[in-house]
């Protein structure tokens, strides 16, 4: 008699949407892993998936307010759906999730599950649990268990040579301005053991650069395979020795945390890429104690000093908050003296924006729009002329380029340099996943345009 094969689970769609930080799009990677074995495949709009997931951002009003609106339109494909005779769920993850709990079903009624950070990893246990009771669920608490010992394994099949791999998670400095030691809760570091496995998965499957990922990477401290404290220089060691791997970045990172180890391997090691992501937030002294940072902006400026010493081409960026409350004309002129003297090569700047339960929301003198956006345009001005130098002191030059995928023309890769910028060359396909020297011809603000130099 023929033996029944096992039934397998008919395909089903996953559509995830994901805001926020590299971390997220970690977890959004994540969760399509915990989605898989109960047979769901990913596609790229939410018109007919079986399950609609919003992996939200919390750290900024705006970003906050995208996702209800977002939600609305999601709930419309789902009810056409129900009407049809079909059907359909939604989830929110992230960090909205955490921040809002039982508030995102009371505001949107068609949200079956609200989950955390912490917890995707019993999505598939959820959302069954939802579909059974017929009521939507929420799961905030953080998991006493590590969701990473929970998941199915990692798998970088269709997502290219670049991958990130999250190494610490949380957050314990409590800047006064900032949400994420309340979404994503303490520091926690992962074994290095657990991280080595997972980075020699991803190299037997084609990845060649990893960008190691923690709300504060640089504050990495785990167990070592030699049960030894790690940090993260020792961490960045180990895996340079993993086959396949050839490209090293982690970010981000906070100013108090960066130790010597970790700045001479910016020296020593070759696979350590010269880009360095510091948020500095502010110039001013008085305004960087009012915000809880536990740095100086002398002490910032030394720390760049030491840093181009060990790596004199090194890319600097930074994020840069404008209109803190409190913040005067000489605070922020100082922000604009800071960037001056480090000369970044990218940055991001943002206006500040209050968020609930932060101390800095109930802070007195909190700064009028129109201020905050006249800040926020004469940073992004001098941000945007250093960024364009950057990009133009590299025409006439050869980068090493890992080509991940095709470009917008036939014919045409895209690419990183070592310093993150996007390169753009003419390359047969054969060369997505290698590093090829590119001589650097023009630039543009977003990218590179180069030829492939004879290796
Ligand atoms: N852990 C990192 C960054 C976390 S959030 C660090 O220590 O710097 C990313 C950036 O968002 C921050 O660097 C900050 O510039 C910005 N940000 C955080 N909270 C904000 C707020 N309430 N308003 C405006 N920008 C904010
Ligand atoms: Fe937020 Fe500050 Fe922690 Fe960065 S260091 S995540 S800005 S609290
Ligand atoms: Fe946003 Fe949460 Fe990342 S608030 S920036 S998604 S840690």
């Amino acid at each position: 008699m023929p033996i029944p094969s096992s039934p397998t689970p008919a395909p089903k769609k996953l559509y995830v949407k994901t805001y926020g930080c590299q971390m997220n799009v970690y977890d959004s990677e994540r969760i399509e892993d915990a989605m898989r074995p109960l047979g769901y495949l990913s596609v790229a709009s939410p018109d007919d998936a079986d399950l609609m997931v919003l992996n939200t951002c919390h750290i900024r009003e705006k970003a906050a307010d995208k996702v209800y609106s977002e939600l609305g339109r999601l709930n419309e494909i789902k009810q056409a759906r129900l009407a049809a005779g079909g059907d359909a769920q939604i989830a929110v993850a992230g960090c909205v999730a955490q921040a809002e709990g039982p508030e995102m079903i009371r505001r949107q009624k068609g949200v079956d599950l609200v989950v955390g950070p912490q917890n995707y990893h019993r999505m598939p246990a959820l959302l069954a649990r939802a579909a059974a009771a017929g009521r939507s669920v929420v799961d905030t608490d953080f998991a006493v268990e590590s969701k990473f010992e929970a998941l199915p394994n990692r798998t970088a099949v269709g997502r290219g040579p670049s991958a990130f791999l999250t190494v610490q998670e949380g957050c314990d400095k409590f800047c006064t301005f900032c949400v994420v030691p309340y979404t994503r809760g303490g520091e926690m570091s992962r074994p290095a053991a657990r991280i080595l496995e997972e980075a020699r998965r991803l190299g037997d499957e084609g990845v060649r650069e990893l960008t190691l990922l923690g709300q504060n990477v640089n504050a990495y401290h785990g167990d070592g395979t030699d049960r030894a404290d790690w940090g993260l220089a020792r961490l960045i060691d180990g895996l340079s020795a993993v086959k396949g791997i050839a490209r090293i970045r982690y970010m981000t990172s906070h100013p108090g945390d960066m130790d010597d180890a970790l700045i001479a391997a910016h020296r020593d090691n070759p696979k350590v890429m010269p880009f360095l992501h510091l948020p500095v937030q502010s110039g001013s002294d008085r305004t960087l104690a009012a915000m809880n940072r536990k740095h100086t902006a002398a002490d910032y400026l030394r720390i760049i000093e030491r840093v181009r010493k060990a790596r004199p081409d090194i890319a600097l960026s930074t994020d840069i908050i404008v209109g803190f409350p409190g913040e005067t004309e000489a605070d922020f002129e100082a922000t604009l003296a800071l960037i001056g003297d480090v000369g970044y090569a990218m940055a991001y700047s943002f206006k500040y924006s209050p968020r609930p339960g932060t101390p800095a929301e109930g802070m007195a003198d909190q700064i009028p729009e129109a201020v905050k956006t006249d800040r926020l345009a004469r940073v992004h001005a001098l941000l945007t002329s250093q960024h364009a130098a950057f990009n133009a002191a590299c025409i006439g030059r050869t980068l090493d380029v890992l080509f991940e995928k095709k470009g917008r023309n036939p014919g045409q890769l895209i690419g990183r340099s070592p310093y993150l910028q996007s390169v753009h060359a003419e390359a047969p396909e054969r060369l997505i996943g290698q590093i090829v020297p590119v001589a650097v011809v023009s630039c543009g603000l977003n990218s590179l345009g180069g030829t492939v130099a004879a290796s």
